[in-house]
This record gives C-alpha cells, sequence and structure tokens, in this order.
C-alpha cells in the first residue's frame, strides 16, 4: 500500500504521514523541508522529494522523473492526500498583491490538480486509488481577509464534485474539511491584526480555552474515513459531521 502525501513536513501532513506509515504504508512526501521525526521513525519508508509547490517546473520534473512513475506503478491500493496549503495572503481585496495572489492559487489549486490529473494517468495498474483534498471550513463559510483562501478551497471542493463525474475506474475522490488543528497554520492566525483578519479573537479563544485538535487526532479520523468503504460517496463531506 502506497500513499503520496504533500506537505508532509509538518503540521496535519507529517501527523498524516505517521498515520500511515504506521499502517504499513510506503508514502511518498512532497515539501520543501524534510521531516526527521519521520524519518528516524520509519526509515526507508518514508520517501521524500524535496520541491517548492507554487513552482510548476518542480512539479513537472518530478511528474517526469522515475520516482513518481516507479512509486505510481502498484497494483496494490494508493493514496494520494492533497494536504499542503498556505493561508497568506490574508487581507481585504484591494492590499492582496499579485505575487502573492498568484502563490497562493498555485500552492493550493494549481498543484492538488496537477497532481491529481498525473495521479491518475499513472496508477491505473490499481483497482484502489483514493484522492483526499484536504479543503477547510472556509470553502463553505465566507472570512472578512481570507478571500484568496476561502476561493482556493472552495476551488477544491468543486474540483472533486466534479472529478467523481468523471467515473475513472477505480478512483474515488472527496475534499474533506479537517477542523480546527493545532499546527502552525493556527499560529499564524492568531498572529494577524483584527484589521487585516477581523475573526481573529474568535481563533485566539478556540486555542484559550483548548478546542484546537490535535495534528494526531485529527489524522487518526481521516485516514479511518480515507481507508472505510464508504470513502467518495460524498464528494465534499466535514469530517466534523462524522460525530
Ligand atoms: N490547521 C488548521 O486548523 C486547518 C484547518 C482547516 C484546513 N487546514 C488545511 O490543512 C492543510 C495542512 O495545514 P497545516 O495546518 O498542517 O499547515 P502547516 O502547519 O502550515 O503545514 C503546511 C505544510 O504544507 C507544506 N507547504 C506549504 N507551502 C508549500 C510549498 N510552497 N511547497 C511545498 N510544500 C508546502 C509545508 O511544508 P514545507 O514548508 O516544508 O514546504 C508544510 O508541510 C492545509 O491545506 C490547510 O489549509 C488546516
Amino acid at each position: 500500500m502506497r500513499a503520496i502525501i504533500t506537505g508532509h513536513s509538518a503540521g496535519l501532513g507529517a501527523a498524516l504521514s505517521a498515520a500511515l506509515l504506521e499502517r504499513d504504508f510506503r508514502v511518498l512526501g512532497l515539501s520543501r523541508r524534510s521531516c526527521e521525526p519521520l524519518r528516524t521513525r520509519f526509515g526507508n519508508h518514508l520517501h521524500e522529494w524535496h520541491l517548492d509547490l507554487a513552482d510548476p517546473e518542480a512539479i513537472g520534473n518530478l511528474l517526469s522523473g522515475p520516482d513518481w512513475q516507479t512509486f505510481c506503478a502498484t497494483d496494490e491500493t494508493i493514496l494520494l492526500i492533497n494536504n499542503a496549503g498556505v493561508l497568506q495572503p490574508i487581507d481585504p481585496v484591494g492590499q492582496q498583491g499579485a505575487e502573492r495572489i498568484a502563490r497562493a492559487v498555485a500552492v493550493n489549486v494549481t498543484a492538488p490538480l496537477v497532481l491529481t490529473d498525473a495521479f491518475e494517468a499513472s496508477t491505473r495498474r490499481s483497482p484502489d486509488r483514493r484522492v483526499m483534498h484536504i479543503s477547510s471550513g472556509a470553502a463553505r463559510t465566507a472570512y472578512a481577509g481570507w478571500s484568496i483562501y476561502c476561493a482556493t478551497k472552495a476551488a477544491l471542493d468543486h474540483h472533486a464534485r466534479a472529478t467523481r463525474e468523471d467515473g475513472r475506474e477505480g478512483l474515488r475522490i472527496a475534499s474533506v474539511a479537517p477542523g480546527v488543528i493545532d499546527t502552525g497554520m493556527q499560529d499564524q492566525i492568531r498572529a494577524v491584526e483584527t484589521d487585516r483578519f477581523p475573526s481573529v479573537e474568535r481563533f485566539r479563544r478556540l486555542k484559550s480555552d483548548g478546542h484546537l485538535q490535535t495534528p494526531e487526532a485529527s489524522a487518526a479520523r481521516l485516514v479511518g474515513y480515507l481507508l472505510g468503504e464508504g470513502y467518495g460517496s460524498e464528494a465534499v463531506m466535514d469530517i466534523r459531521d462524522l460525530g
């Protein structure tokens, strides 16, 4: 069993990688940095490829090279988790800037769409292929200051819906909101000034009241759902709705 996980170096992606490695998956992790704790614990069951997902040439090099093709050439279950994401620019419209918008769209939308397309084409030997986009409640609720993040996550939701309509053999896909998780991304959110992100107090309270999920608990729920029989029956869901 194999899994390709973007953003495996930290936060939710590191916890998702650990949860799958513990279940004897081989993991191909795609991030700019290494994840030393995972390397130490799981040795060569973790294969890391360092790239900036905002760089289409770097993605092209991965997809045209032997590592990707070899990893995808399996007749076992294979997963793609599009987990890497960026929040910036956190700013109201008019203050976001072309470069920061383009970077967010590249990491949050272009990379997952390109990887999903290549994954479908490269994994046809496997009868059980599953893609999970890590979406956000922000795809479905609008927040002032987060228009770029909200729009990019909503794009993943609709990509999952439409890809499901393609009906490719053995391919299941869903876009899943993971809940609010205690990672570096939440540190970033709480550090923003109120005039740039008016809901910041709510996120500060979630932390101070102990309402953030640990990455490990979130990863366990997401992996349980991803590997379950019913996976892909709904293209868009929120893990919190499972109760
Ligand atoms: N935390 C939450 O409460 C929450 C809530 C809803 C949804 N989410 C979603 O969950 C996912 C994971 O978030 P997180 O909280 O774990 O974030 P995080 O702690 O900031 O980690 C982000 C991961 O993405 C990778 N990444 C970011 N930019 C990249 C780039 N240009 N190229 C390659 N890799 C890149 C980072 O790796 P490198 O820096 O090594 O490249 C890191 O491994 C994101 O999609 C986020 O939108 C999080």
